[in-house]
Order: structure tokens, then C-alpha cells, then sequence
């Protein structure tokens, strides 16, 4: 079975937004319907970059009603999942290769009424969930190493995607797959096709040069609904 739903999220990561005029930037996606925002925290030692930071998820939080789906690519796990809960967010994500107590940290999120998920890097193997599928609320498959926009997709990815979704069902699971990395107009179509549920747009979709926010949704509209003909196509009997 591939993914429970057709709700299919597309969620812009704000590191990829106009970080000067930030919340000119949301408006602009909230009005183009995006209910869902990805927020990349890392810190300098498990990724070599460190985009944007507590105070600015602070300072946008009572601005905008959007969800807050926060990406941690940080070695102490623990003590940003505390942090962000303090702010106010919807879901976070942890990392299987930084996580020390996979299972604990999860449990830290649910704990304080957050949805919990984990993070694979490409060359991470599902088996990395076995032990904690009935703690998850959702998967971040990452489709490009993590730590940096504007990279080219790890073709691998795409398979590892239906995989996933394999991977899941045979556990009686359907929660969402989350997809991150090079999730592009071209891109988009096959990764739904694959069973992504929740699409993190970044300098490749959402964020593109070539078109407003709202054209570049729209185009990510289309895609996605290519990926789910592919996806009903696939279910069809023969
Ligand atoms: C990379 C981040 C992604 C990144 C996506 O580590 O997790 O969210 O911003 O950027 P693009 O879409 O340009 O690959
Ligand atoms: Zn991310």
C-alpha cells in the first residue's frame, strides 16, 4: 500500500527564503496557500553550516499561524528539542546518525505534544528505524546530503522513497514521508509517485528565480498531481 492519503504538503524551507525580508517572504506563501513551514537548525558540528537560529524561529513564531516542521541537524538533540518546544512548533525531526538515545529523544518529543520523526541521511539504511516505527509519527528521507541548499538529488533517493513506503507498510505503518533535498519541479513527480507525502520546497521549486512564489506553487501544484496519476497508476490492477 502506498502512501494512506493524497494530502500531499509542501512545506518552503525558510533557509531558502529572503532571509532580509522574511516576513514579506511568508505572507507571499501564506497567501499562496502554504500552511506548512521548514525550519533547517543546525549546528556547525553535525552539518558545517548554521543557516538560521533560535531567535529568528522566536521572532517569527507569533507572526504567522503556519505549522512549524523543524529539521535538527545538531549533535546535542536533546537540548534543541526543549528549545523549540518552548517556542512552539508542530513536529521536529532528529537525525538517526546524531541521535546518542534514538528512542528517548523521540519519546522527549511526543512527551511534550510534538510530532516525532526521524531523519535518514541517503547512504542510511531503513533498517535504522526497525526498533522505533511504533515512535514515529512521520520519516524525513533525505534526498541530498544534508547541510546545504541547492544541491543535485542522490539519484538513490528516489528508490529509497518507495522503499520507505514498503518498508512501512509491511510494519502496519502509513505515516507521512517527508522528502528534503533538491525537490524540484522536475523531481516532484516522482517522488510523489514514490510515496512522498510532505515536500520540503526549496531554491529548486518553492524558492526558484524564475517565477513568483505563488507561480512556483502553482507549478508545484501541477507536478504534484502528476506524481499521484503516476501513483494511482501504479495501484490500478492489471
Ligand atoms: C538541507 C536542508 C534542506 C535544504 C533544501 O540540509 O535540509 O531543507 O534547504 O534546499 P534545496 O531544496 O535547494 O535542496
Ligand atoms: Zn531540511
Amino acid at each position: 500500500m502506498l502512501s494512506a492519503t493524497e494530502n500531499i504538503v509542501i512545506a518552503p524551507s525558510v533557509m531558502c527564503a529572503d532571509l532580509c525580508h522574511l516576513e514579506n517572504d511568508i505572507r507571499h506563501l501564506e497567501s499562496a496557500g502554504i500552511a506548512m513551514l521548514h525550519f533547517d537548525l543546525m549546528d556547525a558540528h553535525f552539518v558545517p553550516n548554521m543557516p538560521i537560529g533560535l531567535a529568528l524561529l522566536a521572532q517569527l513564531r507569533p507572526k504567522t499561524d503556519c505549522a512549524f516542521d523543524i529539521h535538527l541537524m545538531v549533535e546535542d538533540n536533546d537540548f534543541f528539542v526543549e528549545a523549540v518546544a518552548d517556542i512552539g512548533v508542530q513536529q521536529i525531526a532528529v537525525h538517526v546518525e546524531s541521535a546518542r538515545h534514538l528512542d528517548r529523544t523521540l519519546s522527549l518529543i511526543q512527551a511534550r505534544g510534538i510530532k516525532a520523526g526521524a531523519a535518514l541521511n541517503p547512504a542510511t539504511p531503513l533498517s535504522a528505524l526497525d526498533y522505533v516505527v511504533d515512535r514515529l509519527d512521520f520519516v524525513l528521507v533525505m534526498t541530498v546530503n544534508p547541510g546545504f541548499a541547492g544541491q543535485k538529488l542522490v539519484p538513490a533517493t528516489l528508490k529509497k522513497i518507495a522503499d520507505c513506503r514498503a518498508f512501512l507498510a509491511e510494519r502496519d505503518s502509513n505515516i507521512p514521508i517527508e522528502v528534503d533535498g533538491n525537490v524540484s519541479f522536475e523531481n516532484i513527480p516522482k517522488m510523489v509517485a514514490a510515496g512522498a507525502d510532505i515536500l520540503v520546497g526549496g531554491t529548486s521549486s518553492v524558492f526558484h528565480t524564475d517565477g513568483t512564489r505563488a507561480e512556483n506553487i502553482k507549478r508545484i501544484q501541477a507536478a504534484v498531481e502528476k506524481g499521484l496519476e503516476k501513483r494511482r497508476a501504479a495501484c490500478k490492477p492489471n
